[in-house]
C-alpha cells in the first residue's frame, strides 16, 4: 500500500492553543507510520504558519501549563489551487513535500470556526472534520442554538448581547432566573465563562466574556447531568453510547478540563437507561446532521430528571488520549489509531464527493 502524506495542523491563535498542542501530540504519537508520512504545521499565537523541523516538535509536552511549540524559522505560505503542492516554504523558497490529506486539530476561533477550513478548501486538499458552514455554525453558540431551537431540539433559554450597554440585570434575571451562565459566543474550553447570581457578578461576567468575543450569550442555569456523545461520519453518521462528566468543581472549568487531573471525572459509559441513551444518540445524530457537520463531532448534553437538552456541539473536540471523544469510541471497540484512520478516510470521501461537482455550466 502506498503511504499517505498526512499533514497535521495545530496550535492556533486562540485561548485553546495549548489544548491543541496536546491533541496534536497524541495524534502524532498514534498515527501509524506504516500508513502515513507526517508533515507537521504549527500555527503560532500570532496566526503565522510554520513547518516543524522534526516530529519532536514540542517543549514541555507533559506539562499542559508550559507546553509550547519548539522554535522554527520555517514560515510557510499556502498556494490556493495547487492541491497537494500548496505548501510553500518561505525560508527555502520551494514547495514542501506533497500532501494528500490534512488533519487540522486547532480548537476554537480561527481553527474550528470555518476560517482554517476555508483556507484548506481553497488549497484543494481533503481535510478532516466539518467544512466551512458546519464549522462556523458549530462554533457560534448563538447561531447553533437558534438552528437547534428551530428544529425542536431542546436547549437552555438564552439572551444575546453585542455590547455591555445592552445588558439589563433585572430583565435578564426575569427571563432566565438565577444563577445564569455567561459565555463568549465563539470560544470553547470554558474560557471566559462565569456562573453568576447577582448584579455585580453579572456585570463582571459580561466584562470578562466581552474580552474574548464581541458577542456574548447569557443562559439559564440547567441543573442537570453533563452527558456527552461522540459522532463520526459524513451524511450518514454513527453515535456512541454516551459518557458523563462529573466535575468536582462548581462547573466544568478550563482547569478541570486540562490542568487539574482531579477537576473532573469522565465516566464511560455513563450510567443511563438504554432508552434515554438511545434518545441521546438519536438527538446527537440529528444535531450533527442539521448543523452540517462532517467527519467528527462531540455533542454535549444536559440531562435532568425529565429533559434532554443539547448544550453544544464541538466540531474539533479535544483529541488527547484521555479526551472524551476518543475514549467514547474506545468504549465501542474503536482504538485511537483506527479512529484516526477512519477520520482520514471520511475526509477523503467528503472531498471526492465535493470534487465531482461541476464548476462550469
Ligand atoms: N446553561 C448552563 N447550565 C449549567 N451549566 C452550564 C451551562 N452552560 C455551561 N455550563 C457549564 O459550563 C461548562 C462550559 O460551558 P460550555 O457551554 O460547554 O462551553 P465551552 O464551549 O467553553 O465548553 C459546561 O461544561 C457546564 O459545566
Ligand atoms: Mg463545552
Amino acid at each position: 500500500m502506498n503511504k499517505l502524506n498526512l499533514c497535521i495542523i495545530f496550535g492556533g491563535k486562540s485561548a485553546e492553543h495549548e489544548v491543541s498542542l496536546q491533541s496534536a501530540y497524541n495524534i502524532v504519537a498514534a498515527a501509524d507510520r506504516e500508513k502515513y508520512n507526517l508533515t507537521l504545521i504549527a500555527m503560532n499565537k500570532e496566526g503565522k504558519f510554520y513547518l516543524c523541523d522534526s516530529l519532536d516538535f514540542l517543549e514541555n509536552s507533559d506539562n499542559p501549563k508550559n507546553i509550547k511549540i519548539k522554535n522554527t524559522d520555517n514560515e510557510i505560505a499556502f498556494i490556493p489551487g495547487e492541491r497537494g503542492n500548496s505548501i510553500y516554504s518561505l525560508r527555502d523558497n520551494k514547495v514542501v513535500d506533497p500532501i494528500d490529506v490534512i488533519f487540522p486539530i486547532i480548537h476554537g476561533p480561527f481553527g474550528e470556526d470555518g476560517s482554517l477550513q476555508g483556507l484548506l478548501k481553497l488549497i484543494g486538499v481533503p481535510f478532516v472534520g466539518a467544512g466551512v458552514v458546519g464549522s462556523a455554525v458549530g462554533m457560534d453558540k448563538d447561531i447553533m442554538k437558534r438552528l437547534l431551537r428551530d428544529n425542536d431540539i431542546e436547549i437552555a433559554d438564552f439572551i444575546i448581547y453585542r455590547d455591555i450597554v445592552e445588558a439589563d440585570y433585572s430583565i435578564a434575571k426575569e427571563k432566565l432566573g438565577i444563577p445564569m451562565f455567561i459565555k463568549p459566543a465563539n470560544l470553547g474550553s470554558s474560557v471566559g465563562i462565569s456562573k453568576v447570581s447577582n448584579k455585580d457578578e453579572f456585570f463582571n461576567g459580561l466584562k470578562k466574556a466581552f474580552k474574548f468575543d464581541g458577542k456574548v450569550i447569557v443562559e439559564e442555569f440547567i441543573d442537570g447531568r453533563e452527558i456527552e456523545c461522540a459522532v463520526k461520519g459524513n451524511l450518514k453518521a454513527e453515535a456512541t453510547f454516551p459518557g458523563e462528566i462529573l466535575p468536582t468543581d462548581d462547573f466544568y472549568s478550563y482547569e478541570a478540563k486540562y490542568i487539574n487531573e482531579t477537576g473532573a471525572i469522565l465516566k464511560i459509559p455513563a450510567e443511563l437507561d438504554n432508552k434515554i441513551a438511545d434518545d441521546i444518540k438519536e438527538i446527537a445524530k440529528e444535531t450533527y446532521k442539521l448543523l452540517e457537520t462532517r467527519g467528527l463531532a462531540r455533542i454535549d448534553f444536559f440531562v435532568t430528571k425529565d429533559r434532554v437538552l443539547v448544550n453544544e456541539i464541538n466540531t474539533l473536540p479535544g483529541f488527547t488520549k484521555i479526551s472524551m471523544y476518543p475514549k467514547l469510541w474506545k468504549n465501542e471497540g474503536v482504538k485511537y489509531p483506527d479512529l484516526i484512520d477512519e477520520l482520514i478516510a471520511l475526509a477523503i470521501e467528503e472531498f471526492k464527493n465535493n470534487d465531482k461537482l461541476l464548476s462550469t455550466i
